[in-house]
């Protein structure tokens, strides 16, 4: 198996480069920012309890986001491999993350973190706020409590997989295709080291 997080701040181009590595690597995506937006759209009990944090900027408990994760995998016996969106996001989800895989006899093999600077990343958000009907796009507000959230619990979550060598750090601004291709540099290059 070959699992892998894409790691960095809200707007960051996360969900953009997930879309095109899990088509070229044959991997399983797993958002948990996806999964919580589809359970507010199916009006479930768990979808109510995450809006309102969502609609203010914070996270929503490990509990849940754990529990979500848990299930996905259970469902997703026959995957190549994972890629993680928008999770681990506290140290507990990574722990949690860490002792879920190791229960699969597996582990995160890369962890590819996308570094975009403030301006951009709330340039981009709001902009995407035009169209996209997220209500945590709509002000600068909300973005910056997205923006705080990553920087107070998040942001750490990096030195866990530092500490094991598996950080690698990646410029998140230019095109898509740009950076799209250094994604991918890297994990051909873990690949090849696997093998
Ligand atoms: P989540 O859905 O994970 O959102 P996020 O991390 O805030 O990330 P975004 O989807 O906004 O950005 P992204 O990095 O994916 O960038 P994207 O490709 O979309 O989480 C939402 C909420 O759910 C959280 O706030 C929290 O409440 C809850 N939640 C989720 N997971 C949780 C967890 N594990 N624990 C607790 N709570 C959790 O791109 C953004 C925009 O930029 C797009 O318009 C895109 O077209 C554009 N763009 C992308 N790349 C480029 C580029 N290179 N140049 C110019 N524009 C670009």
């Amino acid at each position: 198996m070959f699992n892998l997080i894409l790691f960095g701040p809200p707007g960051s181009g996360k969900g953009t480069q997930s879309e095109k590595l899990i088509a070229k690597f044959s991997l399983k995506h797993l958002s948990t920012g996806d999964i919580l937006r589809s359970e507010i759209r199916n009006g479930t009990a768990l979808g109510l309890e995450a809006k309102s944090l969502m609609d203010q900027g914070q996270l929503v408990p490990d509990a849940v986001v754990i529990g979500m994760i848990r299930s996905s995998l259970e469902h997703n016996p026959d995957a190549r491999g994972f890629l993680f969106d928008g999770f681990p996001r506290t140290n507990a989800q990574a722990n949690a993350l860490d002792a879920l895989l190791a229960e699969k006899n597996t582990s995160i093999n890369i962890v590819l973190a996308l570094q975009v600077s403030k301006s951009e990343l709330v340039k981009r958000l709001l902009n995407r706020g035009l169209t996209s009907g997220r209500t945590d796009d709509v002000n600068e507000s909300i973005i910056g409590s997205r923006i705080e959230e990553y920087e107070r619990k998040t942001a750490a979550v990096a030195d866990h997989y530092k500490k094991v060598h598996k950080v690698v750090y990646i410029s998140g601004e230019g095109t898509v295709e740009e950076i799209f291709q250094k994604l991918c540099d890297e994990i051909e290059e873990k690949l090849k080291s696997k093998k």
